[in-house]
């Protein structure tokens, strides 16, 4: 998939973030940062990795594991800097760390705690790696792609919005709200540097089976409502499904595509 670079995952410990980091590993990265609030998750994640064994460029693949809170700016710029220390750079970043919440009673009863909580992941998270990611992505020189030597690889960002960044479902107010404000951020963050060879995207998944979905009794009947009645394909996704949309986003195989939001959704958005 033309990914020959250092991956960055956010969200990594668990769902499309885990499907992510072991798809970098399998089509070729050349290093890979997990990052996760959660350390069991994220240690998880890296085991099944090492187990493959993989070996790009003749060495065994560098997996490195950082704990952090997204949410968090001082973390998430000191995490950057240990990283780039470690790898000498970051090509590709999927900034899949993300909170779901429905608010019992609809956005009258909403409570504030749970929106501070909710939109200071998605937006404030997805606004604190986007800008360290950018940062250090514009001090790198480029890479070239290794199928066909694409210029102005500079690096690719891939944010998190959702079918629900377009669209909304009930009791939703601050996850339909934060998704939203990614597809805003990534439009508007993509102008910034798309002369810079830097791509920023964001994926949009439909339903997919994660422990987002599947440990929350709420979310998943909503899911299972919204699978039967909205989505042609007539099932939700496996996250594979979604990191292969994030790989195709990261690599020169989308040399021209910036600012877009990518549905993997089974057809849910064209209802
Ligand atoms: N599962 C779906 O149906 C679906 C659909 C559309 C979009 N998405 C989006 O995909 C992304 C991944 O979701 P998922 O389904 O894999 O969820 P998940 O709950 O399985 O994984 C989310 C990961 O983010 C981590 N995380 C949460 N808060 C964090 C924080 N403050 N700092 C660092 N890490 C944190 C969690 O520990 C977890 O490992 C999210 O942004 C979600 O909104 C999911």
């Amino acid at each position: 998939m033309d990914i020959s670079g250092i991956a960055l995952v956010t969200g990594a410990g668990s769902g499309i973030g885990k499907a992510c980091a072991l798809t970098y590993a399998r089509d070729g990265c050349a290093g890979l940062a997990l990052l996760d609030i959660n350390q069991d998750g994220l240690l998880a994640t890296k085991k099944e990795i090492e187990e493959k064994a993989y070996t790009p460029g003749g060495k065994p693949l560098r997996v490195e594991t950082y704990v952090l809170d997204v949410a968090d700016e001082d973390q998430v710029n000191q995490t950057f800097d240990k990283v780039v220390n470690a790898f000498g750079r970051v090509d590709y970043v999927a900034s899949a760390a993300g909170l779901a919440f429905k608010h019992k009673g609809g956005i009258a009863y909403a409570k504030t705690e749970d929106w501070k909580r909710v939109t200071d992941v998605n937006i404030n998270g997805a606004f604190f790696v986007l800008r360290a990611a950018t940062k250090q992505m514009l001090q790198q020189e480029c890479i070239l792609s290794v199928i066909d030597g694409r210029p102005l690889q500079r690096g690719s960002i891939v944010n998190f919005g959702s079918i629900q960044g377009h669209i909304a479902t009930p009791l939703s107010t601050s996850y339909v709200a934060s998704k939203h404000a990614i597809i805003g951020l990534t439009k508007t963050a993509s102008e910034d540097y798309a002369k810079d060879g830097i791509r920023i995207n964001a994926i949009c998944p439909g339903y997919t089976y994660t422990p987002m979905t599947l440990n929350s009794p709420e979310i998943q009947k909503v899911m299972e409502e919204k699978v039967a009645v909205m989505t042609p394909m007539g099932r939700a996704a496996m996250a594979q499904e979604i990191a292969d949309g994030v790989i195709y986003l990261s690599g020169g195989r989308s040399s021209y595509v910036t600012g877009t939001s990518l549905f993997v959704d089974g057809g849910y958005m064209q209802r």
